[in-house]
C-alpha cells in the first residue's frame, strides 16, 4: 500500500500510479516509475472562492480574434520557426543533445532581441555568469542589455522576474531548477514538471514569453516527463550530426504556427550564423557527380532544399551484408532494397549498402524514395546520374512512382541553382525544367542503367 499522499509517476509519460511497479501500465517502460511526494494544502478539495460559481462562457467559431502579437527577435531563422516570433505570454521548450549549441542559440535569441528594445533575461543553471558573458564576448553580443544571472532555485526565479518586468526570459536548463516545495532531487520528474508548472503560469499570467531549454535522453525525448512538452505551447528540437556546423531548429509542437518548420544555423567561432539558402549548403556543387549520387529535391517545412544523397552498394565480405544508414531511415531503406530487387530485378543479397545523406541533415520525406533508389541503382551500376538532375518521387511497393506534394515548387529551386534537368514522377504539365517522367520504378532505373535521358516536356 502507497503512503498517504504518495504517488508513483513514470518518468517516462508522466502518467501516475498509486501504487509501484516494475512496469509502468501506461507506456509499458521498465524501471521509470519513480515515488513522487503530493501536497495538498488543506483543505484545497472543498470549493474555494475561485473554483465556486464560475459559468462558462460560451463562443463562436466565426469570432474575430486579432492575431497575436509578436515579438520578433531578429534572428531570422528562429522567428521563422515560431511562426513569425515569439509570442508573449507564451512557453517554448528546446531540446536538443548537449554541446549542439542551445545556450549559444537562446544567448543570440536573447541579445538580439534585447538589441530591438524588448526586456530580456537569461537565467543560467548550468554555467557561472563569467562563462555566459564570455561566450557572449566571443560571440560579439557584450553590448546588448540582457540582464543574466545564474541560479538555480525556482523561488529565487520567480521573485526576481516578478519584481522586474520583463518581455522574454530564458531558463537554461529545466533540469537544473529547483523548487523548495518539494523534495525531490533537481531533474527528477517531480521537480522538472514543478519548475515547468511554475514558469508556465508566470508566463501566461504576466504576459511574459519563457524559454525552456530542455536536455535530451539517449532515445532523443526531451529528459523529464513527456507533460513539460504538454505544458507548453511550442517544442523545438535543436539537432546537429557531429563533425558538422549545421544546425536545424525544427519544430515538433507550435499551438502558434505551422510545425515542421526548420531553421537552419551554421555554428561558426562567432556563435551560430543563420544559412537563408540551405540548398548550397548541403548540396555539393563542385566538381564531379560520382557513380552513387543523387540530387533530392525536398521540401522542409515551407522552403525548398536540395540535398545530396549518397548511395554505395560493394560485394559483401561477411555471410550477412551490412545496410547502413546516416540522415535516413534504416526501415526505410530496406523497402526501397526490397522494391528495387522484386520489381527491378537488382539483387542486393550479397552486397552491402551504405546509404548517406550529405551534409548532415536528416530526411524523413517519403518524396526522397526515387532519389535513394537512384543513388542505389546508379552505384551498382556504376553510372553515374547526369551532374545537373535533380531527383524526387515516393516509390510503392507495387514499384510505382507517386507523385509528391508541391512539385513545382522543387522544380523552380533546381532550376535557381542551376539545374537543367529532372527525374520524377510521370504527368507535370508545364515543368520549370525538362523534364523525365517515370511512372514506374523500373522505367527510371532502365533510364539511369542506359544513361537515357530523353526528357519529355
Ligand atoms: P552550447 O551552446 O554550450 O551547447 P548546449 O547548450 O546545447 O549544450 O554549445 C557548445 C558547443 O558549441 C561547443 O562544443 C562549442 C561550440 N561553439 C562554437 O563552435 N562556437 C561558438 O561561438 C560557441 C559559443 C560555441
Ligand atoms: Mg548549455
Amino acid at each position: 500500500m502507497a503512503r498517504d499522499g504518495a504517488v508513483y509517476a513514470c518518468t517516462s509519460c508522466g502518467a501516475t500510479q498509486t501504487r509501484w511497479a516494475g512496469q509502468c501500465p501506461a507506456c509499458g517502460a521498465w524501471n521509470t516509475l519513480v515515488e513522487e511526494l503530493v501536497s495538498r494544502p488543506p483543505g484545497a478539495l472543498k470549493p474555494t472562492k475561485a473554483t465556486r460559481s464560475r459559468h462558462l462562457a460560451f463562443e463562436g467559431l466565426d469570432e474575430t480574434t486579432p492575431a497575436p502579437p509578436r515579438i520578433v527577435t531578429g534572428v531570422g531563422e528562429w522567428d521563422r520557426v515560431c511562426g513569425g516570433g515569439v509570442v508573449p505570454g507564451s512557453a517554448i521548450l528546446v531540446g536538443g543533445d548537449p554541446g549542439v549549441g542551445k545556450s549559444t542559440l537562446l544567448l543570440q535569441v536573447a541579445a538580439e532581441a534585447a538589441r530591438r528594445g524588448q526586456r530580456c533575461a537569461y537565467i543560467s543553471g548550468e554555467e557561472a555568469i563569467e562563462q555566459v558573458r564570455g561566450r557572449a564576448q566571443r560571440m560579439g553580443l557584450a553590448d546588448a542589455p540582457v540582464k543574466l544571472a545564474a541560479e538555480t532555485s525556482l523561488r529565487a526565479i520567480l521573485d526576481g522576474l516578478k519584481a522586474e518586468p520583463f518581455d522574454l526570459v530564458v531558463i537554461d536548463s529545466i533540469q537544473t531548477m529547483w523548487s523548495d516545495n518539494h523534495e525531490a532531487a533537481p531533474g527528477s520528474v517531480t521537480q522538472v514538471r514543478a519548475a515547468a508548472g511554475e514558469l508556465v503560469r508566470l508566463a501566461k499570467k504576466r504576459g511574459l514569453s519563457v524559454i525552456l531549454v530542455g536536455h535530451v535522453t539517449k532515445e532523443g525525448a526531451i529528459a523529464g516527463p513527456r507533460v513539460v512538452e504538454h505544458m507548453v505551447d511550442a517544442v523545438f528540437a535543436f539537432e546537429g550530426e557531429r563533425g558538422y556546423p549545421f544546425r536545424i531548429l525544427r519544430g515538433a509542437k507550435n499551438r502558434f504556427g505551422a510545425t515542421d518548420e526548420i531553421g537552419v544555423f551554421e555554428m561558426g567561432d562567432a556563435g551560430l550564423s543563420e544559412v537563408k539558402n540551405p540548398s548550397a549548403l548541403f548540396l555539393n556543387t563542385s566538381g564531379e557527380r560520382a557513380a552513387g549520387a543523387a540530387v533530392f529535391a525536398g521540401i522542409e517545412g515551407s522552403r525548398p532544399v536540395l540535398v545530396e544523397i549518397q548511395a554505395l552498394v560493394a560485394p559483401s565480405a561477411y555471410g550477412t551484408p551490412r545496410r547502413a544508414v546516416v540522415g535516413w531511415d534504416s526501415g526505410r531503406l530496406a523497402m526501397i532494397l526490397a522494391v528495387l530487387e522484386a520489381r527491378c530485378g537488382l539483387g542486393f543479397g550479397d552486397k552491402d549498402v551504405y546509404l548517406n545523406v550529405a551534409g548532415g541533415l536528416r530526411i524523413s520525406e517519403p518524396a526522397a524514395d526515387l532519389a535513394a533508389a537512384a543513388a542505389l541503382a546508379s552505384s551498382a551500376f556504376d553510372v553515374a546520374l547526369p551532374q545537373d538532375c535533380v531527383v524526387f518521387g515516393e516509390i510503392s511497393l507495387s514499384g510505382e512512382v507517386r507523385p509528391v506534394s508541391r512539385m513545382d515548387g522543387r522544380l523552380k529551386e533546381a532550376a535557381k541553382l542551376g539545374f537543367r534537368r529532372a527525374l520524377g514522377p510521370a504527368d507535370l504539365e508545364n515543368p520549370a525544367l525538362p523534364y523525365t517522367g517515370a511512372s514506374r520504378l523500373g522505367d527510371a532505373i532502365q533510364r539511369i542503367h542506359d544513361a537515357n535521358w530523353d526528357e519529355r516536356r
